[in-house]
């Protein structure tokens, strides 16, 4: 299988590439990533120097021209986009990065992908484009669509626009919607890392609100495996809900967090919160279940162990990733390598 993957240096996309190229000898990938602030390249640099089945192209999907020319004709199987500006905060901050991006940029690559003849398109959303929950009750994919932040409004956009690919044009798109995803190389502005680097400097930790607003976690291994099940079993024109089955309110999980790094809890910091904050999300991912046999295999208490140990092994990773330093290293890189 030949896939273009959109987004690979970002947290999921890098779990996703690192995990396919392993389990699957007769796969490559080319990963397309802008490298924002999110994009990471030094992630999967080990692959480039090492793996003929890997090859990476810094560019942006909504660039038609390099897209049309990466593409040629029915040169790829499938296309997985991970591609997204994906923090919520940055949205309400700013919205038009999110609707370039996820709308514009999502509608450039489903165009390039069908007038290529790509074989299969997975977009990858969020449970957020189901809007909010109250204490009872799960989204399924009948679920309105109903986004609270600019966020999820600009990953709503995208996915109705599959949908309309799927109907007019009949190309085979799929839609994956998870919920929060942790493990390891994720951007030290969600939650978990966040949390985890001002523990370990003892700096307050920033909860929003009273800390009783609910996600669903599910370990970033799970996503890539829901993800690679809906490529290759899904079925065309179908949204697949996928979760951990581990919902926990934000404040039990930074005292879980803070217990397991031996900190105290006074360190608790409750900031002014989000506007428009989802009070909780849950997934009934039952369909993926049934149709394509996923199930989650990692549970919370040992995902969020592993994801702590990952983060204190990889310090250096998490300075580069906040630093100019990481742009410089890069910039050096390439110039050695020219
Ligand atoms: P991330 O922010 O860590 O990574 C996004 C990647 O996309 C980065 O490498 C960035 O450089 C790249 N990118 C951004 N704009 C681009 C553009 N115009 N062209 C090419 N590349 C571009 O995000 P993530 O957490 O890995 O999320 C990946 C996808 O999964 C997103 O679509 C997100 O909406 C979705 N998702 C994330 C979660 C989560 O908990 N993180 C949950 C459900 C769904
Ligand atoms: P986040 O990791 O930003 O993911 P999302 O908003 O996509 O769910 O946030 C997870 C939850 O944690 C969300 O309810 C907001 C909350 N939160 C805080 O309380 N403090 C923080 O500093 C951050 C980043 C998030």
């Amino acid at each position: 299988m030949k896939l273009l993957v959109t987004g690979g240096c970002g947290f999921i996309g890098t779990n996703f590439v690192r995990r396919m190229l392993g389990k699957h000898p007769d796969w490559s990938i080319v990963n397309l990533d802008k490298l924002t602030y999110a994009g990471n390249r030094l992630n999967l640099l080990d692959l480039e120097e090492t793996n003929d089945r890997y090859h990476f192209i810094q560019g942006d999907i909504g660039d038609r021209t390099l897209l049309m020319d990466i593409l040629s004709d029915a040169a790829f199987d499938a296309v997985v986009n991970f591609a997204a500006e994906s923090h919520v905060d940055r949205s309400i901050n700013d919205p038009s990065p999110f609707v370039t991006t996820n709308v514009q940029g999502a509608q450039n690559l489903l165009e390039c992908a069908r007038r290529r003849k790509v074989g299969r398109f997975v977009h990858i959303s969020t449970d957020e484009v189901y809007g909010t929950l109250g204490d009872e009750g799960k989204f399924t994919e009948t679920t309105p669509l109903a986004p609270n932040s600019p966020y999820s409004a600009s990953k709503a956009g995208a996915d109705l626009m599959c949908r309309a690919y799927f109907e007019t044009y009949g190309f085979p798109v799929l839609i994956t919607r998870c919920s929060n995803n942790y493990g390891p190389y994720q951007f030290p502005e969600k939650l978990i890392p966040l949390m985890y680097m001002n523990a370990m400097a003892d700096k307050p930790l920033p909860v929003y609100g009273d800390g009783g607003n609910v996600r669903d976690w599910i370990y970033v291994d799970d996503h890539c495996l829901g993800v690679e099940l809906t490529l290759l079993k899904g079925r065309d024109g179908v949204a697949y809900n996928f979760g951990g089955d581990a919902e926990k309110t934000n404040i039990e999980l930074v005292r879980t967090l803070l217990s397991i790094l031996g900190k105290p809890e006074s360190l608790i910091t409750f900031v002014e919160d989000r506007p428009g904050h989802d009070q909780r999300y849950a997934m009934d991912f039952s369909r993926a279940e049934e149709e394509l046999g996923f199930v989650p295999t990692v549970d919370f208490a040992s995902g969020l162990k592993k994801t702590l140990a990952w983060y204190a092994a990889n310090g250096t990773w998490l300075e580069q990733v906040q630093s100019g330093e990481y742009r410089t290293f890069m910039e050096s890189w390439y110039e050695e390598r020219a």
